[in-house]
């Protein structure tokens, strides 16, 4: 392989890979995804107003890969907060169900790209059927923007990477702030608290990088996670399959003794997301149970847990939202430098596409 040019590598700003770059940058995206919206008299969005959602009683989310995951987040935040139930679908399979579409639902598509073919076409089909359609979409004059009723745009900046990241960063939380605007919530604080901890300490990923070494062999990753850090394992599993080509799962933690744990051994890696503020109890059990059973556990907490064999530690905090931005940080980077340690291209997976405009 040739060596980068220069212009390549100041492209990159210094960084080893675009992906990295885009890690790093998610702290200022998210600062601007979330300028003039969250603001202490609660969430504004120029894009749309209250009578928008005016006899909704249904949330439909429709996405694929990473941007489904960001929709899974949403449904936890949305029904917990706006009591509004929301149901969120793989678009390649929506569009060829024959899903019940009522009038009072609001159908929401989440595409970093905006030309997903899968998501398109589910976006066409709700108007069709007369649904308000809204778009979160990072790319302005995409198909899904022209074709929605209204967007919130993302404004995450170009991504490169093939995995996304920065992208996913927006997702979330625009979410979040959705939910918050719908439930007439206040949480400002919470949410500049969790932009704050996706900067990138260089020492953690450092702490990083050595701890990858231990992570390249074995037969294979669990990621596990309640609630919010369900989606948020899935979201872990699928960067690490995609730029390390080890095979990764993310499962719900109440949900490996009914079959994963068949798996259990020293050369099985678990990736435990253990907040504090939800579910603390019954997940540390599941943890438990995977150690019990030896397999190779990385906690990832704040509050500190003995009996795994890595251990990393996120601040301390009351709102999970805040333990799961600092989390998605931590995932992103572990499953750079794993990839990275195994000599992968992690900007160029193979066989991936930044954007899948074909079915
Ligand atoms: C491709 C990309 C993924 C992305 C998915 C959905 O598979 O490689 O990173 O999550 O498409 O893309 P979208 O642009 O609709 O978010």
């Amino acid at each position: 392989k040739a060596l980068p040019t220069n212009k390549e590598s100041a492209k990159k700003g210094g960084f080893r890979f675009y992906m990295e770059k885009e890690i790093y940058e998610q702290f200022e995206v998210l600062k601007e995804n979330t300028l003039g919206r969250n603001t202490k008299e609660g969430i504004k969005f120029e894009e749309v107003d209250k009578k928008f959602f005016e006899g909704i009683n249904n949330i439909i989310i429709s996405a694929c890969g990473t941007s489904y995951h960001a929709g899974l987040v949403g449904k936890y935040l949305i029904e917990r907060d706006a009591k509004i139930r929301v149901n969120v679908e793989v678009a390649s399979e929506l569009r060829y169900r024959e899903p019940l579409l009522s009038q009072d639902t609001l159908f929401i598509v989440i595409s970093q790209s905006g030309e997903t073919a899968d998501t398109l076409e589910t976006l066409k089909m709700a108007k069709k059927a007369g649904l308000k359609t809204l778009a979160l979409c990072n790319v302005d004059n995409s198909s899904i923007v022209r074709e929605a009723d209204k967007t919130i745009l993302l404004r995450a900046g170009i991504e490169k990477g093939v995995a996304s990241t920065k992208a996913f960063a927006t997702q979330v939380m625009t979410l979040w702030m959705l939910s918050n605007y719908l439930a007439n919530k206040n949480e400002y604080y919470a949410i500049n608290e969790a932009i704050e901890v996706t900067k990138v300490d260089t020492s953690l990923h450092e702490k990083i990088k050595r701890l990858s070494k231990r992570y390249t062999k074995g037969h294979g990753f669990f990621y596990i996670g309640r609630d919010i850090f369900f989606p948020l394992a899935l979201e872990g599993a699928l960067k690490l399959k995609e730029i390390s080509y080890i095979h990764a799962e993310g499962y719900p933690a109440g949900e490996m003794k009914h079959g994963p744990i068949a798996l259990a051994d020293p050369d099985l890696y678990v990736v435990a997301l253990l907040s504090k503020n939800i579910l603390f109890d019954k997940t540390k059990s599941n943890i438990e149970e995977l150690v019990a059973r030896d397999a190779t556990v990385l906690t990832i907490s704040s509050e500190y847990i003995e009996m795994t064999d890595d251990f990393i530690r996120i601040n301390e905090t009351n709102h999970p939202m805040v333990e799961f931005f600092e989390m998605m940080v931590i995932t992103q980077l572990l499953a750079m430098e794993v990839a990275i340690r195994m000599g992968n291209d992690v900007d160029m997976p193979r066989n991936l596409a930044k954007s899948v405009t074909v079915e």
